[in-house]
């Protein structure tokens, strides 16, 4: 463990950081659109099921295994399991960082066009009308270099942000970005709900139907659980090795849980309400953030306003998402390869841009392996990295815990910042088992689903 490992500023600063990684487009974006095809409250009652039982265990695992070994995931594994093959899951994690990174950044890039479309007034044309909006979104993502210059611009925020370090670079932005995120969010909800009609899509998101309960909306739900909190990539593992010994993670991981449950919910409050009130398609899927809300702020008093604000929300929240995910393949050149924060970053901020290129080019700009993968290149590492590379790291995680590491040695490590409570350990080992039997059992249906084109539940 080196001496000068940089350090968060402030208890506050790591939770901002922390919250900024799990609020993401996954929040804004999938979760709404998820919700809006799976039966809206029965959908998000599941989400917070999993979110409460596997989430959290996970994340404070995460955390423990950070501040524990001061290392980021590859060399904590090797840390706690020298000489072991349990440095693969930390190699995982930094695979999966490249993977999600590389599309995340084209979206990112969409983000970027959509603010600067949305301010120019370029949704005015859009008023009520899908189709229209529709094309205009599939034009730009399917053109060829047009949403590579935005990724390109938005990997380069990401990397400018990250070559300042933990508490100059992460830390900092996190700080500004994260309490304008709740303030917009705030903002755009009330007037959502003050919509005539916009109440409506309150029933919509939080009324459990249960008939509209499917065994797929629950699969999905829990892979999302995954995404939507940054889990089992190792981010908290790398942001929880910038933590002293005096803070409570169990504290921290509850703040963090919390806030990306109530920025989801809050982002659902923002835009049901306001599609409800304008008499959209809430299922829209996918096409909810890019193609409805445009034409439905398009028909609002103002509306250039509240689509800009919306898009800039979006972009802050995918931004402190994208550094943290950079920050896992930085620190492991740091850490394992005693490589500059300055070289690291640069070398594999471009790496990563290069690959997201490809992902933007298959979805019409001229290469396409489509044919070879049975869905877009784009498409396939999100479908890779959300279906299969999270999940197994988290499972794993949990185990590692379980049967290497020991509750013991893993409990010694949570009581630091805690005063004088003590967790029975037999619960603290149920509640692990439970959620990697939960990721386990979703795996296996995965997995069962491919081979014989049918999911034993789904
Ligand atoms: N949690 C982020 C989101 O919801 C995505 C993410 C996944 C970030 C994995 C880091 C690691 O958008």
């Amino acid at each position: 463990m080196s001496q000068n490992r940089e350090q968060w500023g402030s208890k506050l600063g790591f939770i901002l950081a922390a919250s900024g990684s799990a609020v993401g487009i996954g929040n804004i974006w999938k979760y709404p659109s998820m919700a809006g095809q799976n039966g809206g409250g029965a959908f998000t009652l599941v989400y917070l099921a999993c979110i409460f039982v596997v989430g959290l265990s996970i994340v404070i695992a995460e955390f423990v295994i950070g501040r524990k070994t001061q290392l980021s995931p590859v060399g904590a594994f090797e840390k706690l399991a020298p000489g072991t093959n349990w440095k693969w899951v930390g190699y995982l994690g930094v695979s999966s960082a490249f993977v999600i990174l590389s599309f995340y950044g084209v979206v990112g890039g969409w983000i970027l066009k959509y603010i600067i479309d949305s301010f120019s007034g370029g949704f005015d044309a859009l008023a009520g009308n899908p189709e229209v909006a529709g094309t205009m979104f599939n034009g730009f993502i399917t053109s060829a270099w047009n949403p590579v210059i935005y990724q390109v611009l938005f990997m380069m925020l990401c990397i400018g942000v990250i070559i300042n370090g933990v508490k100059g670079g992460i830390e900092k932005w996190s700080r500004i970005m994260m309490p304008m995120i709740i303030v917009l969010l705030g903002v755009l909800a009330i007037r959502g709900m003050t919509l005539p009609g916009g109440i409506e899509g309150l029933s919509f998101l939080f009324n459990p139907r249960f008939e509209d309960l499917t065994a797929s909306a629950i699969v999905l739900a829990l892979g999302h659980s995954f995404f939507t909190v940054s889990l089992g990539m190792g981010t908290m593992i790398t942001y929880g090795s910038y933590i002293d010994k005096k803070q409570n993670l169990l504290n921290s991981a509850l703040w963090v849980i919390f806030l990306d449950t109530a920025i989801a919910m809050l982002a659902g409050v923002a835009i049901f309400t306001t599609v409800f009130a304008l008499g959209a398609n809430p299922a829209e899927g996918p096409g909810l953030i890019f193609i409805v809300l445009p034409t439905v702020f398009a028909q609002m008093a103002g509306g250039a306003i509240w689509s800009t604000m919306f898009f800039i929300l979006l972009f802050m929240a995918a931004l402190t998402s994208a550094i943290s995910i950079l920050e896992v393949v930085t620190a492991y050149f740091i850490d394992q390869k005693g490589w500059s924060r300055k070289k690291a970053t640069i070398q594999f901020g471009a790496v990563i841009t290069v690959v997201g290129a490809f992902c933007s080019f298959s979805l019409g700009g001229g290469i396409n392996i489509t044919e070879f993968l049975g869905m877009p290149f784009m498409d396939f590492m999100d479908y890779l990295s959300s279906k299969y590379m999270l999940p197994i790291g988290g499972m794993l995680t949990a185990i590692f815990v379980l049967k290497k590491w020991g509750i013991s040695n893993y409990l010694a490590e949570l009581k630091n910042g805690m005063g004088e409570k003590n967790f029975p350990p037999q619960l603290v080992k149920a509640i692990l088992t439970i959620a990697a039997a939960i990721v386990a059992f979703i795996l296996f249906n995965e997995v069962y689903a491919e081979i014989f084109g049918k999911a034993l539940i789904g």
